[in-house]
């Protein structure tokens, strides 16, 4: 035999060798892979079903359409009804109530060839028809169980009208109030994002999407939509891919975790690539490293708006782009339907990527039990028995009173005493407002069942007090009158307080309502002034759905309490804080800037090569006003008053996987029982990256009588602490971590411990 014979005999032996590894390795995947599918349920039912289906009822699966109850975008499509009766609908959005689901539904389970059941989506965001405050003001109260009840009220309330499935929660961290879908977000902070994330998708999934009382959720905007430059919405993002993990992905980590079924893209465009065709995004972080298995659903038209961005010549670019980011369902632009077969044709995309697509939302779908019984969800007598229940408002009063931040309180001008306050002036243009009150995103919650501040104040004084009311102002940026100031005057100048409740209006924040200026529209400053110029001591009321510029309030007015937008019990719960029936206790979730030009303005901020020195020229700073917040990230007062003492560490040093005991004794100083939140941030000192001054690690609300002190006790990871190093390392460094434990961000006691 020759050397080369043996050689190929040596291949040969080889070769065989290798196909049969191959072999067994192709067995195991297999083995694997049979093995996940019996992790993911329904898959017979799914299998079985998309069999039968043609390749454009599969696609039909991936089209969502407005039916137009309210108006959330730019575009409608008047004939979804045709499509669902041509099968070319897998869901249908801003539609509800059960009779309008019953009959689309009807249309496609009786006139479609395969009767697949429709998914109904809706943005329930603070309440279905139950408002509860806006979710800034939600998060106001820190506590995020509360926030989960709310969300199965809103769950039980929507899934009784028809809607399996809500867009929410918004888990966008923001910085800037500029930008007005701040309203929607648990603030600048990521850890309340995370948390409060966490419990609202708990809250609206519940333990099983079966129930009848529970419905799918959004983990949306994936991803950074909040860093829109200038705080304009829509507008460019350019953040690094630290920031995108450290700041924005711990949210949609944390929702998804909590079991979070769908994911809605962003309308903006990350490293250059619009998220909507995003495959970092979302091939290899959402579905690699977080190993998301439910659908993807766009925002509003988002495909074709790739065209708009630039990265797509035409609508079937958009289409493929999107396919092969795995954006399994079109909300609103039927690009899906319209293109996808040309690209199948020409072998762009393949028929596997659209059955991928499919095959998730069918998985929704039955995970809802929409294919046991397609009307399950549309129950008129549930539906009747169940919207706006007592228990439901009941929840609704307390969250709206614990929304309450209190920002000033002079010589304890507040609470209002009943017996000695019996001339009350009501001022403002949302002191007798009912509209107003509900906030942005306030789905099917009809203003008209609102308690108006103005009716809540009459609901809550002794009947010999004289209440009188003028709207002094409107709520305009132009073309406002000022007529209406001197009969506000001459009502206050008779007056022993005068309620003045300013602010903005509902559809000057949430979604395409950013602002170049945080300042009270229109004539409501100069109402407040002329209104204090009598002398009548003032309490205002500020409505709003971002921080606002209230300099001149905050150095004049006695009071100030920050009342968001409270929804359905607003009115009742402004009046019984007001007079004292409950203590304020919130926390702001964002900081208060002296001025728009300070934005973005926010606490967990870096410290710079020339920090910020009032006293040195060459410092971080602006030279035209005072380099502080107005009021900073964890402010909020009470009507007592608390004292921090004694923080300690359990020790001055731990391992890169240990922990510290960190405790500090809280008292309370003044004459109310109250309620606080102890908040707990660190600075990790040198690291080889910059870090924030100040991060929140952990809170903790506590309820304490007059004169009562109490340790409070945190128990702190050095795992809480970690972030990605200057090699994208996730970890710590050793050295110096500073930890600081106080009411607010900026009111702290001081301590540190040394990582290895
Ligand atoms: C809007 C919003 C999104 C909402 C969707 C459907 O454009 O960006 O948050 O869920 O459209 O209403």
């Amino acid at each position: 035999m020759n050397r080369f014979t043996y050689l190929y005999l040596l291949l040969a032996v080889f070769f065989i060798h290798a196909c049969s590894t191959t072999n067994t390795t192709e067995q195991d995947d297999q083995d694997r892979e049979v093995a996940e599918q019996d992790q993911r349920p329904y898959q017979e039912e799914i299998d079985s079903l998309m069999a039968e289906m043609t390749l454009e009822e599969k696609i039909g699966q991936l089209n969502l359409l407005s039916s137009g109850f309210t108006e959330t975008g730019p575009t409608l499509q008047d004939d979804y009804q045709d499509m669902i009766a041509d099968g070319n609908m897998g869901g249908i959005f801003n539609g509800f109530t059960v009779e309008h689901t019953r009959d689309l539904q009807r249309i496609a389970v009786e006139e479609t060839r395969l009767g697949i059941p429709l998914i109904f989506g809706f943005d329930v965001i603070h309440g279905y028809q139950t408002i509860f405050p806006v979710p800034i003001g939600e998060t106001a109260t820190w506590e995020p169980d509360l926030i989960k009840e709310a969300s199965q009220v809103a769950a039980e309330e929507a899934a009784a009208a028809g809607v399996h499935w809500t867009f929410a929660p918004m888990l966008d961290v923001s910085p800037d109030p500029r930008w007005g879908r701040i309203v929607e977000s648990a603030g600048e902070d990521p850890l309340l994002n995370e948390i409060f994330g966490e419990a609202r998708v708990k809250g609206f999934e519940g333990d099983d999407l079966k129930d009848l009382n529970t419905i799918l959720s959004t983990a949306k905007h994936y991803i950074a939509y909040s860093e829109a430059e200038g705080g304009r919405d829509y507008n460019t993002v350019d953040i690094s891919e630290r920031m995108l993990r450290e700041i924005h992905l711990p949210p949609f980590r944390a929702a998804l975790d909590a079991g979070a079924g769908t994911v809605m893209t962003a309308f903006n465009e990350y490293d250059g690539v619009p998220a909507t065709g995003n495959q970092f995004l979302f091939n290899d972080i959402l579905r690699g490293e977080l190993g998301f298995e439910g659908f993807v659903v766009t925002d509003y038209t988002a495909i074709p708006e790739m065209i708009e961005h630039g990265v797509a010549a035409d609508e079937a670019d958009a289409a493929e782009l999107a396919m092969n980011a795995n954006v399994d369902m079109d909300m609103q632009s039927i690009n899906y339907v319209e293109e996808l077969p040309g690209l199948i044709e020409e072998g762009k995309i393949s028929e596997d990527q659209v059955d991928q697509a499919v095959e998730r939302i069918l998985r929704k779908k039955f995970k809802l039990g929409l294919f046991e019984d397609p009307y399950r969800y549309s129950d008129y007598d549930r539906e009747e028995e169940t919207i706006m229940r007592d228990d439901f408002l009941e929840l609704a009063l307390d969250i709206s009173k614990r929304s309450i931040v209190l920002m000033k309180n002079e010589d304890q001008t507040l609470p209002l005493s009943r017996e000695e306050v019996n001339d009350i002036a009501v001022i403002g243009p949302l002191a007798d407002n009912q509209y107003d009150l509900l906030g942005s995103w306030s789905a099917a919650g009809e203003y008209e069942d609102n308690i108006t501040l103005l009716e809540g104040i009459r609901n809550n004084v002794e009947d010999n007090t004289n209440i009188t009311y003028a709207e002094g102002t409107e709520l305009e940026f132009e073309d406002y009158t000022t007529d209406g100031i001197e009969e506000a005057v001459e009502i206050a100048e008779d007056a022993d307080v005068a309620v003045v409740a300013v602010g903005e209006g509902r559809h000057m924040s949430g979604e395409a309502a950013s602002r170049v200026s945080l300042d009270l529209p229109g004539a409501q400053e100069e109402l407040l002034e002329a209104v204090h110029e009598t002398g009548t001591p003032v309490v205002m009321v500020l409505m709003s759905g971002r921080p606002m510029t209230i300099n001149w309030a905050e150095e004049n007015v006695p009071a100030i309490m920050n009342t968001w937008f409270l929804g359905t019990k607003a009115g009742e719960a402004i009046a019984q804080v007001m007079f004292g029936d409950y203590n304020p206790a919130g926390k702001l979730p964002v900081t208060y800037p002296r001025h728009t030009g300070m934005s973005p303005y926010y606490y967990n901020h870096k410290n710079t090569g020339r920090p910020m020195d009032p006293d040195e020229r060459y410092t971080s700073k602006y030279i035209d006003e005072e380099n502080s917040p107005l009021y900073p990230f964890g402010f909020g007062l009470s009507y007592t008053t608390f004292g921090y003492d004694n923080i300690q560490l359990g020790s001055d040093e731990i391992s890169k996987d240990g922990t510290v005991e960190v405790s500090v004794e809280v008292t309370n100083t003044g004459d109310y029982t109250g309620e606080e939140v102890v908040q707990l941030y660190t600075r990790k000192m040198v690291a080889s990256v910059t870090r924030p001054v100040k991060e929140l690690r952990d809170f903790e609300k506590i309820e304490l009588d007059p004169g009562e002190t109490r340790t409070v006790t945190f128990d702190l990871d050095a795992e809480q602490l970690y972030y990605y190093d200057k090699d994208m390392e996730y970890g710590i460094e050793p050295g110096e971590v500073r930890v600081f434990v106080g009411t607010n961000s900026e009111e702290v006691l001081e301590d540190s411990f040394t990582v290895r």
